[in-house]
């Protein structure tokens, strides 16, 4: 019988790091680094839906990312309106559904238009769903949460004896999108950066020294067989390769 570790991930999520370096390595503008960046987001959305997998979650911009230099900032940004503007008719014809979670304070109005038309033109898909974590920091996240339970308790909506994780769970920005079995950082950084903080408390890790755009399948397909040879408890005991209850 096989061991409960050799069912792959249905969720994947990566932090898409180290486009900087990648380019630098090359003597060019951090800017060329993150134009292959989506080229390799390109090719793991392929790649993920290809193998079954039901979601992808990528981070693309941090909450702490608007401490770079505004030149970059808003190249970052230019990126996603790229993004949505060449993709969004594959990824809706492909079957995919696009949510961006984060913040919406401090986007500029066409950013903000753009997200909800991605979000609204692809709503009704259902094979696949790619969330990008978009002026994102988890503990705003979680933040915002609280502040939300306080209000209905406030408002008498609820009494705060009922406030329990699946309470937690359902005010925070990726409400409603299972938790990540694998989350993989690109680029050798063994940190978290403000992440997913809640969503990862059982999530399998992977750290790869590859750079986000030098990312292809090979990478994903290393990373989910890694996955598979994982044994996942839960806090519980394994016996013989069978999960206890
Ligand atoms: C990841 O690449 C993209 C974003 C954080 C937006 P970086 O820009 O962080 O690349 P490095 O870490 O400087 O190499
Ligand atoms: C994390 O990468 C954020 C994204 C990949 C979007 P950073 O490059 O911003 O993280 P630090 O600064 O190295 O922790
Ligand atoms: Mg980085």
């Amino acid at each position: 019988m096989a061991s409960p570790g050799a069912s792959g991930p249905k969720h994947i999520a990566i932090i898409m790091d180290g486009n900087g370096r990648w380019a630098k390595q090359r003597g060019l503008p951090r800017q060329l680094g993150h134009e292959r960046g989506v080229e390799a987001l390109r090719r793991t959305v392929e790649a993920c839906r290809n193998l079954d997998l039901e979601h992808l979650t990528v981070f693309s911009f941090s909450s702490e990312n608007w401490k770079r230099p505004a030149e970059e900032v808003s190249s970052l940004f230019a990126l996603l309106r790229l993004y949505v503007r060449q993709d969004l008719n594959t990824l809706a014809k492909d079957g995919v559904r696009v949510r961006v979670l984060g913040s919406r304070h401090g986007l500029p109005d066409d950013i903000l238009s753009l997200i909800e038309m991605a979000e609204e033109k692809t709503s009704h898909n259902t094979r696949f769903q790619l969330n990008i974590a978009f002026n994102y920091g988890a503990r705003d996240e979680i933040v915002e949460a609280a502040k939300a339970l306080a209000n209905d308790v406030e408002a008498g909506r609820m009494n705060a004896a009922d406030i329990d994780s699946d309470a937690f769970a359902t005010r925070l920005w990726f409400s409603g999108v299972p938790d990540p079995d694998l989350l993989i950082r690109t680029s050798g950084e063994f940190r978290l950066s403000n992440f997913l903080l809640w969503q990862i408390a059982y999530s399998e890790m992977m750290f790869v020294d590859c750079l986000w755009p030098d990312f292809s399948e090979t990478e994903l397909i290393d990373a989910i067989n890694a996955y598979k040879s994982r044994e996942r408890r839960f806090g519980g005991l394994t016996v013989d390769g069978l999960q206890s209850e």
